[in-house]
């Protein structure tokens, strides 16, 4: 078990550059539109996190060649092998799911386990199922894994109860291959989505709406290869701005996407940081006292779940009272309990979390939970005096490429250490 050690004086002190990796949220999808075609998929800016090699042996698996040369991965899927994403693959990572849609829409068949939940939720997947079977599938659930079958999806019109990410990736994906029109309502308007809709065009996909609510795709007989540029992580981003934010100095985020994060840069000039705001640079330094205030999660563009846990380090820091309402996942809150062990303020009520600030926070080794909460650790180790250390580092480096090289670049005291 690999563990993460980080030392403070209680004051962070970053200065420099960081780069910013390609989206982990991006590039799955993308590859999994790989299924699509037999013709080739060239993914460039691929962040190298442990998803992406998870999800690249779920394709070989299928019969998918990949070759990965630095951050350019080739896909092609010429024939399929196999059209079973295993138990062992979706349980090691939930977004397997994306290959359902792709794959039932190319071969006519596909058997995929039914992702388990996980630390932050049930994560239920009816809406992709409601979805495919209004496409004309046929979807059999036995032994814990889904059997969807249809000769030909056919167009349809299709309204999501509720806004989902992977349900609108993927349904817009077998929608592309489908006979006729389908109309997709209620769709997930993330960046990453919106990406995935702009590869599929380069595949040949016709797709109008795209980034919009509402998408409307004529199906075409057969898709072609495409390259295409993964977009930056912009949870990467937000959450490198929280250490800047938490922070004395300044640091630049290079090859961030301001756009994605127009939210939480609002939030963090709110809380009285220095965000400057350049192309595709973002200079990000604290230093003064932070503001607290209310966040309530929702869809894009909204202020987005992924950076939950990661600005309620910030306003563990704040002169006063926060409140955190996360509406997109009802168990999101696993890394207060952490928190807690760093000496923070936290209250859990229901789907709230009351925030009290400023509590200065003190090392201590904690349990990574999940992503998004091993982030959160880090950076309250990077503001707790003392030395902390993060147990269960594998969530971390599912969606977070080398992140302890890049704070130490800037200036913390922070390194990887095993058991
Ligand atoms: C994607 O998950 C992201 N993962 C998540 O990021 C992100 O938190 C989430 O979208 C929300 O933005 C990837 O893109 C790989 P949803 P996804 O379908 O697609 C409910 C991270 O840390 N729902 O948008 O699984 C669901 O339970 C991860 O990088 C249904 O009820 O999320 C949730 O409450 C964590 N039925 C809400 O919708 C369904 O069929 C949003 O889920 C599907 C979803």
């Amino acid at each position: 078990m690999e563990k993460i050690r980080i030392r403070s004086e209680g004051a962070l002190r970053l200065n420099g550059r960081v780069k910013i990796s390609g989206s982990k949220n991006a590039v799955l999808p993308a590859i999994a539109a790989a299924l699509l075609t037999r013709e080739k998929v060239r993914l460039r800016n691929v962040p190298l996190v442990k998803d992406v090699h998870t999800i690249l042996t779920l394709m070989k698996g299928l019969g998918a060649d990949s070759s990965l040369r630095r951050n350019t991965l080739t896909l092609e899927a010429e024939k399929f092998a196999s059209t079973e994403a295993s138990y062992e693959l979706v349980r090691a990572m939930r977004a397997s799911i994306l290959v359902l849609g792709p794959m039932l829409a190319r071969s006519g068949k596909a058997v995929v386990a039914l992702p388990g939940g996980c630390a932050i939720g049930t994560r239920p997947i009816d809406l992709h199922m409601n979805g495919l079977q209004k496409m004309g599938a046929r979807l059999t659930l036995e032994h814990g894994y889904i059997t969807a079958e249809a000769s030909k999806l056919r167009g349809a019109d299709i309204t999501f109860e509720k806004k989902t990410v992977g349900g609108t990736e993927n349904i817009v994906m077998a929608a592309c291959l489908a006979r006729g029109e389908t109309v997709l309502r209620n769709c997930a308007r993330e960046p990453e989505v919106e990406s995935l809709c702009r590869l599929l065009v380069k595949m040949g996909g016709r797709i109008e709406g795209v980034g919009e609510d509402v998408m409307r795709v004529r199906g075409v007989d057969e898709l072609g290869g495409a390259a295409h540029d993964i977009i930056p992580d912009r949870i990467e981003a937000g959450t490198f701005l929280v250490a800047g934010a938490l922070n004395q100095g300044s640091i630049d985020l290079v090859d961030a996407d301001p756009a994605h994060l127009s939210t939480v840069i609002e939030r963090l000039r709110f809380s009285g940081t220095r965000v400057e705001v350049k192309k595709d640079r973002i200079r990000v330094a604290g230093g003064g006292s932070i503001l607290p205030q209310d966040i309530t999660t929702s869809p894009y563009p909204g202020f987005p779940t992924d950076m939950q846990a990661q600005f309620m380090v910030l306003l563990t820091q704040a002169a006063g009272t926060s409140i955190i309402t996360e509406t997109i996942f009802e168990r999101r809150f696993s890394h207060v309990n952490e928190l807690l062990r760093l000496g923070a303020n936290i209250e859990v009520l229901g789907d709230k979390a009351i925030v009290r600030g400023r509590t200065p926070l003190s090392a201590a080794e904690v349990m990574a939970t999940d992503l998004r909460a091993s982030a959160s650790l880090i950076l309250a180790g990077l503001v707790a005096k003392g030395e902390t250390v993060i147990n269960d580092v594998e969530h971390l480096d599912r969606g977070y490429e080398n992140i302890e090289d890049k704070l130490r670049g800037l200036g913390a005291d922070i390194k990887r250490i095993s058991a």
